[in-house]
């Protein structure tokens, strides 16, 4: 049956699409809306056209899971122009998200109506690609041409009323009465009949399109897909309508067959992936969280109740003394006011979010809490003792969670009588920006503890991710190898800035030292100023722990600006000498091969362990952990595009390098040898 039936109004032909979830643009939608059409056109009774969707969504976009298959005819842009052909006038009936496809049928109607909660966008960017079905040429059009680049650029959507504002939308109408509002639009536009976006002007000034791509380079850094948006709404603005769909469409051909389109792709699709839990029971009920409880009130623990915060959910957060407690909460406060001040929140959110804290000094006070997070210094002995006490006060059926990065889930959850409720709920700082989530399922979590916490993810709008138990889990377990061998690099021969830079390159936030600056030299440092066993310990003993102390691997100005250190260069140079190295020129390639082929070596390890359920996960855990560029699909994706084969030579050719430790994944070099893919 087809996802599209057309009903009479009168003289007035709705075509309606129900193809759920999203009313995404498949072959049988895109033939329905182009039989509703001709139906439309071919029937003198039928005066106009109203376009609408039932279901959660107007069209939500093309179907991307059609993407590099062989083409269905007729093609999206076919459909478009068939609807703006249309003798009678075509309205557009938008709800929900009106996104990419969605927005272009919608351009491709001679008028819109919307429901103020309607948001409409060109997210194709963020799939690296661009609006192939003429949005590039007619947004700038309707809209104007500030807006649609930056529409098209960044891909984010606006709201009703602002695309009211903008001319995108004709009226706004009251949210449920959109079908019979659309309809008396339709009739309304009779007598003025069909005005075509590509009849009209280009509005506003080209000037804003440079000025746009400058203040937005280093944010599209590394990205193809932004910088082709920009020449295509540019190109609107001096070229032919027909022309500049023409070049267009050349635009959009080459992103799509690209691999940062197939990354970004595989990144969408990955994300919901990783929500879903193998081996989960069917209909697995989930638990009710309506309170949370946090044990530390430091930058975790306040991170991490913000986020319940923020979705409404009241938080208890406990400190061991007043003054951490007052710090903490402040800091909270401060965060939150900050967001006001730059127009993410209103003043009133600001106290509802704030009067939803109980800060308090007793454990006992998490008596009645649904979850409760241990955010508490990261030491077995200490998490463990947290852990019994907790055993005592939760009320039976709460969720015991630890935020530890590195330890034992397994252990902990033994210090407890109750190990099925017991996870690990592992934040990434700063926990209320960082998107993303591991969840740590121990041998003992029950199936709805976890499926709870995955559930509560979404609500707190995070990426959750499935971990096994295993030392850092599967992000900081994968981080170890790269850390350990950019020092080892640094022995024969490189320097921390040469390393950096080729991270940098490669399209991460920061290099290896970098970070290591940012997060603290010190951390994990047996301060001990007189064992001093590598360059680490000699970069502590001289207070050289990073950026909070205005040096680290780096020299850093009061702006933080970062230079390379003399004194950090002759601490390398000693060890090095010590250490026998022979020093040599090292190959930006080298740097890559031994750096990050280990981490696709480690990730292997650990879906070959079961620590991870997928390989996409995985993806998922470095893009939103750590910032590995989004457009490089995340370290298993990228392995794939360069070849498995690759990655098993270099790692061979370096074997030596990496030392007696060093374990090959069986899995690696199996699906090397088979030619297969990870993802
Ligand atoms: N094609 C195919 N499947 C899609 C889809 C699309 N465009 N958009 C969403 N889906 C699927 C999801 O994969 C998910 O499937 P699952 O349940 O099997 O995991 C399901 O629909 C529901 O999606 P979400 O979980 O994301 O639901 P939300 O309610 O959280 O979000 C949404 C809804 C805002 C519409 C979000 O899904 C979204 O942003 N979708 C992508 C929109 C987009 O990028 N559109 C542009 C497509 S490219 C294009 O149009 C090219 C054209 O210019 C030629």
């Amino acid at each position: 049956m087809s996802p599209i039936t057309t009903e009479r109004q009168g003289d007035v032909l709705v075509i309606v699409s129900n193809n759920p979830p999203v009313n995404a643009l498949g072959a049988a939608v895109r033939q329905g809306l182009a039989a509703g059409i001709e139906e439309a056109a071919g029937d003198d009774s039928i005066k106009a056209v109203v376009i609408r969707c039932e279901g959660r969504t107007f069209f939500a976009g093309a179907d991307i899971t059609e993407f590099g298959k062989p083409p269905v005819e007729p093609m999206l842009p076919a459909v478009v122009d068939m609807i703006e052909a249309c003798p009678k006038p075509v309205v557009a009936a938008i709800h929900g998200t009106a996104l990419g496809g969605g927005l272009e049928v919608a351009l491709g109607c001679h008028y819109r109506v919307a429901v103020p909660s309607a948001q409409l966008g060109v997210p194709e960017v963020k799939l690296g690609l661009l609006p192939g079905a003429g949005g590039t040429q007619r947004l700038p059009r309707v809209a104007g041409i500030e807006a649609a680049v930056e529409m098209c650029a960044t891909g984010n959507p606006i709201k009703a009323a602002r695309a009211h504002e903008l001319g995108l939308v004709d009226a706004i109408v009251d949210e449920g009465n959109l079908a019979e509002a659309a309809i008396a639009f339709a009739r309304d536009a009779i007598s003025k009949g069909p005005r075509k976006a590509r009849d009209l002007p280009i509005k506003g000034d080209p000037a804003a399109i440079e000025a746009f791509a400058q203040a937005n380079a280093r944010k599209f850094r590394g990205f193809d897909a932004p910088a082709a948006n920009i020449a295509c709404v540019e190109a609107a603005t001096r070229l032919p309508f027909d022309e500049g769909i023409a070049f267009e469409r050349e635009q959009f051909m080459k992103l799509i067959f690209g691999v940062q389109s197939a990354a970004q792709r595989h990144i969408f699709f990955a994300e919901r992936k990783a929500s879903k839990i193998d081996g989960l029971p069917e209909g697995t009920a989930l638990r009710p969280i309506d309170k949370v409880g946090v044990i530390g009130a430091g930058t975790m623990g306040g991170g991490i109740s913000m986020n319940f915060l923020s979705a409404g959910i009241p938080v208890t957060i406990v400190e061991m003394a007043q003054d951490a407690l007052d710090r903490g909460t402040g800091v909270m406060r401060r965060n939150y006011e900050s967001s006001a001040a730059k127009g993410r929140m209103t003043a009133e959110q600001v106290e509802a979010a704030m009067g939803a804290l109980t800060p308090t000094l007793s454990l006992e006070d998490l008596a009645d809490c649904d979850l409760i997070i241990e955010a508490v210094y990261e030491s077995m002995d200490v998490k463990k003792e947290v852990f019994g006490k907790l055993d005592r006060i939760a009320k039976p059926g709460a969720i015991l969670a630890s935020n530890t990065s590195y330890l034992n889930v397994d252990e902990i959850a033994a210090s407890t009588s109750r190990p099925g409720d017991v996870l690990g709920m592992h934040f990434f700082s700063p926990a209320n920006v960082m998107k993303l989530l591991e969840v740590v399922r121990g041998a003992k979590t029950a199936p709805d503890t976890l499926a709870t916490v995955m559930d509560l993810a979404k609500k707190i709008r995070k990426v959750a991710v499935v971990a096994g138990v295993c030392d850092g889990f599967i992000g900081n377990r994968m981080l170890k190898p790269r850390q350990i061998e950019a020092m080892k690099l640094l022995m024969e021969g490189a320097t921390p800035q040469q390393i950096d830079k080729v991270h940098v390159e490669f399209g991460m936030p920061m290099g290896p030292f970098q970070m290591s600056d940012l997060a603290g030299v010190d951390i994990g440092w047996h301060r001990d100023p007189n064992r001093i066993e590598n360059v680490r310990d000699a970069l502590c003993a001289v207070g050289r722990w990073g950026q909070k102390t205005g040096k680290g691997f780096y020299d850093y100005d009061e702006k933080r600006n970062p230079t390379p250190s003399p004194e950090v260069q002759g601490i390398i140079d000693d060890f090095s000498a010590k250490s026998g190295a022979t020093r040599r020129e090292i190959s930006n390639e080298e740097i890559v091969e031994r750096t990050l082929y280990p981490m696709v070596n480690e990730g292997a390890l650990i879906l070959e362990e079961g620590m991870a359920q997928r390989a996409s996960d995985i993806d998922v855990v470095w893009i939103y952990g750590y910032g590995w560029p989004v457009y490089r699909g995340g370290p298993m994706f990228w392995a794939d595009t360069i070849g498995l084969k690759t990655v098993v030579e270099g790692l061979e050719k370096h074997r030596d390098a990496f030392g007696r430790d060093f374990r090959m994944s069986s899995l690696l070099t199996d699906k090397a040898a088979k030619g297969e893919r990870f993802t």
